[in-house]
């Protein structure tokens, strides 16, 4: 799924009002700095670039014969891969900052093009559509190439580049047009044998470095701190089949120099999507609002349509408070997202830096945890078995371990069940009481000082150091990767992509 808070630059009418003031401790991050090395036995290396704002996690791919090369956002939370033509209209601008730098596909070139049908028509949460048809096309991840490989041609979308979705093929774009299921990117895989089982592993890393990973088939148990655990992934309510990869949020709390506080909200157990084709994640209503008290965002009203999002200053990147997130109810996997994560750089106002804040509130169905939760976390996701593992990321970690899936069906290696989750999945009688063991102290307003909206420079090591407060989806921001291609084999089946 991509972005959702999707407004117009030039429509603002910011006010930033001035955040309350907030007594987490103040540490200064330092600068940008890649944290992953080159893996020593040079296994793999596909850049995944981290755009801060914007957001989205994107590869370089080749589609066609000769190779066509495209950069692609990676998307948990779709399942097709598409590309955006090169007639499509979107992609014909001329105008600085426009067009599909990226890449685009050009059909009549490809000696092993083939359309399947033209019923390829997909729409994302925050409105953006692609259409066109589904083609039958070789696809290349770094030097593994796959052949007959089903895609969309997006001949007309106004999304300018193309995404990979490696969810579950239940979700994929065809099934609401046409019913018909084909086998997509990780069951390709698998059953050309260049992974053992449908499962990989995500790796985005921190908001400052430029890289993290996925890693199909298998697991590297370098990349974060303790045990993973396991917890089930939730059918679709109707259905009952597995469509998307939501877990069960059992807990959340706020952690600060000057105390604890659990968070309640009445839909507690809260199903969320771990979305990597999301930057910003999504809770209820009252829950979202507890949130901003505690570090003093303000929802702010910043486009014509009277749309708006949180803000916080900036200075709160440096604070060494945290959340932490619950999954699958007592013993479960539990990630602790820290403020440097949650203060997101988005340009700057009448010069003052502006930032948003990575916890934002949703109406409804589907809420989501995307990118401003995912780096802090370790994800395996088990499309055969439906679970997802989870354990706190290790942002710091320069080595690799990995350690392959054996077979199809196996469970996720070195991983230990949520003990008690059946209990917290079975309704929300049974989620933890809060009230009974915890008392609610708003920080925000316990503290003294205030350093207003107007974040003085907290994230000036952010991209956008010019201009007007940056959407989430600014076409204009986009930059051209550098994406060093080149993915390997890494033993007897995994990809590691970066
Ligand atoms: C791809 O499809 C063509 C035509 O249907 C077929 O001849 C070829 O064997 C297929 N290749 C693979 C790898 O399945
Ligand atoms: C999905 O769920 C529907 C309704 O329960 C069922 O009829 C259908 O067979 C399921 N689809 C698959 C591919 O299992
Ligand atoms: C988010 O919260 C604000 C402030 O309460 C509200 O005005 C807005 O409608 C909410 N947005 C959504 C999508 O629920
Ligand atoms: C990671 O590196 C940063 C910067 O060098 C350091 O401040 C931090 O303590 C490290 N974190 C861990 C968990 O080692
Ligand atoms: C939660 O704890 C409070 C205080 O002990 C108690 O009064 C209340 O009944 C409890 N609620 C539930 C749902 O158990």
């Amino acid at each position: 799924m991509k972005n959702i808070a999707n407004f117009a630059t030039s429509s603002l009418l910011v006010s930033v009002a001035s955040a309350q003031v907030v007594q987490w401790d103040i540490q200064r991050r330092g600068g940008p700095a890649p944290r992953l090395s080159r893996r020593a036995d040079g296994s793999v290396e596909e850049v995944i670039t981290n755009e801060k704002t914007r957001g989205g996690y994107f590869a370089t791919c080749s589609v066609g014969t000769p190779a066509q090369d495209l950069t692609l956002q990676l998307d948990t939370g779709s399942s097709d891969i598409w590309v955006p033509a090169n007639s499509a209209s979107v992609c014909e601008s001329s105008l600085e900052g426009e067009g599909c730098t990226l890449g685009s596909y050009d059909y009549a070139s490809s000696s092993t093009s083939e359309v399947i049908n033209q019923e390829f028509k997909i729409s994302y949460v925050d409105g953006s559509y692609s259409q066109g048809d589904y083609i039958s096309e070789t696809f290349g991840i770094g030097n593994v190439k796959l052949e007959n490989m089903t895609m969309g041609l997006g001949l007309d979308t106004d999304i300018a580049y193309g995404l990979v979705g490696v969810g579950y093929a239940l979700n994929e774009a065809s099934v609401s047009q046409t019913r018909e299921l084909y086998n997509n990117l990780p069951i390709v895989m698998r059953d050309e044998g260049h992974i053992a089982t449908n499962a990989y592993s995500l790796w985005l890393n921190d908001l400052d470095a430029s890289k993290g990973n996925i890693l199909f088939g298998g697991i590297d148990t370098d990349k974060y701190m303790g045990d993973l655990i396991r917890v089930s992934i939730q059918q679709d309510s109707q259905t009952e089949n597995f469509t998307s990869f939501q877990v069960q949020l059992t807990s959340l709390e706020a952690h600060s120099s000057s105390g604890d506080d659990a968070l309640s909200s009445s839909s507690f157990p809260i199903p969320v999507v771990l979305d990597s084709g999301t930057t910003f994640s999504y809770l209820p209503q009252d829950l979202a609002e507890e949130v901003w008290r505690e570090v003093g965002a303000e929802y702010t009203i910043v486009a014509n349509d009277g749309s708006g999002v949180p803000l916080i200053s900036c200075d709160l990147a440096d604070s060494k408070g945290y959340f932490s997130f619950g999954f699958g109810g007592d013993g479960g996997p539990v990630i602790k997202v820290g403020m440097d994560e949650l203060v997101i750089p988005s340009g700057t106002l009448n010069g003052q830096a502006v930032c948003q804040f990575g916890i934002q509130n949703f109406s409804g169905d589907p809420f989501l945890l995307g990118d401003t939760f995912l780096r802090s976390a370790y994800v395996v996701y088990d499309l055969e078995n439906n679970e997802i593992g989870l354990a706190p990321t290790d942002f710091n970690a320069t080595t690799s371990k990995i350690v392959a899936f054996p077979s199809q069906g196996a469970q996720i290696p070195s991983s230990t069940p949520a003990p008690s989750q059946d209990a917290a999945n079975s309704g929300p009688s049974s989620a933890p009481n809060y009230s009974a063991s915890k008392g609610f102290k708003d920080l925000s307003s316990s503290g003294s000082s205030g350093s207003g909206g107007s974040g003085s420079s907290g994230g000036s090591d952010g991209p956008d150091s010019a201009g007007s407060l940056a959407p989430a989806l600014d076409f204009t921001q986009l930059i051209v990767m550098g994406a060093s291609l080149g993915l390997m084999m890494f033993g007897s089946g995994m990809f590691l992509l970066f």
